[in-house]
């Protein structure tokens, strides 16, 4: 990517530079989206009173305060010092540090479960990622993670892909990255997994529903709260994102119940693994 003197040069630092922008946008538009994976990411690993817990990429800490709550030692971990204030502010009594989930500043076996919820996908090097995971394990430890579902089945962003697939460019000049997608593919996540040193990978598919007063809050939403989709939104010249917010609506109003209120399905992978 060529940059002007302000713009990101590198995928971490356009992610990073985002994460620190974006943080109460994501909690109104996903906060309540990502809660319907908690538990059962944390039923997958089997967290239990007494663990000792790392949340990569906690972001606002949801996942971290539902460890706590199961009376799990808990630290959070995400490179945001913006994710970080906030998720030290709303669970005031749960540790969370700054710091990089390619580059965790732990000692090997450090933990007796490591999760990543709907992070791997903004990580430059995912699968850095969950060699780190693995190295801070301890021996019969428990990973796990969650992801979208890819365009076909996550209908908030198949809708945005296809429209703007048909009406704009897929080109929006971003910093080289990892396929958005590359984990929602279930073979592809489970070799991933086992690559850094995991057995025992096992991926169910969770069913989530994303909820929006209308389909203009939708675009709205999806438009101020992601990182490379309201990048991509960004790109589009001022005639084709008319086209294209036309093009959403209409078909985010498909799933509109009999009040208007629209239900996206959005199912999530919940992928566990173990550290033999
Ligand atoms: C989609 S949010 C997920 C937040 C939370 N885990 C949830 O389930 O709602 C992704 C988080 O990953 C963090 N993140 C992205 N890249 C990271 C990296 N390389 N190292 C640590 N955190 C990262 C972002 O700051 C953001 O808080």
């Amino acid at each position: 990517m060529k940059s002007a003197d302000s713009a990101p040069v590198t995928f971490r630092e356009f992610e990073h530079r985002a994460w620190q922008s974006v943080v109460k946008l994501y909690e109104d538009y996903f906060g309540a989206l990502t809660a319907q994976c908690i538990e059962p990411l944390l039923d997958a690993v089997n967290v239990r009173a007494g663990d000792a817990v790392l949340d990569i990429a906690t972001g606002p800490g949801y996942i971290a305060a539902a460890a706590a709550r199961r009376s799990a030692t808990v630290t959070g971990l995400d490179f945001s010092s913006a994710m970080i204030a906030e998720a030290t502010a709303l669970h005031p009594g749960i540790a969370f540090r700054e710091g990089d989930a390619g580059n965790l500043a732990f000692p090997d076996a450090s933990f007796d479960v490591a999760v990543i919820g709907f992070g791997i996908l903004h990580f430059p090097d995912p699968d850095r990622a969950l060699r780190e995971a693995f190295r801070v394990l301890r021996s019969g430890g428990r990973f796990g993670l969650s992801v979208w579902t890819g365009p076909d089945k996550a209908a908030g962003f198949g809708i945005v892909m296809r429209a703007v697939e048909k009406h704009g460019s897929t080109d929006a000049n971003l910093p080289p990255g990892p396929p958005f997608f590359r984990f929602s593919n279930v073979a592809e996540c489970g070799n991933a997994i086992a690559a850094a040193g995991f057995s025992e990978v096992n991926i169910i598919e969770n069913p989530q529903t994303w909820r929006f007063p209308s389909a203009a809050a939708f675009f709205d939403g999806i438009s101020a709260s992601t990182v490379r989709t309201a990048a991509l939104l960004r790109a589009q010249t001022p005639q084709n994102l008319a086209r294209i917010r036309a093009e959403v609506e209409r078909e985010a109003d498909r799933y509109a119940r009999a009040d208007g209120k629209i239900e996206l399905p959005m199912p999530a992978l919940v992928a566990c693994a173990r550290k033999s």
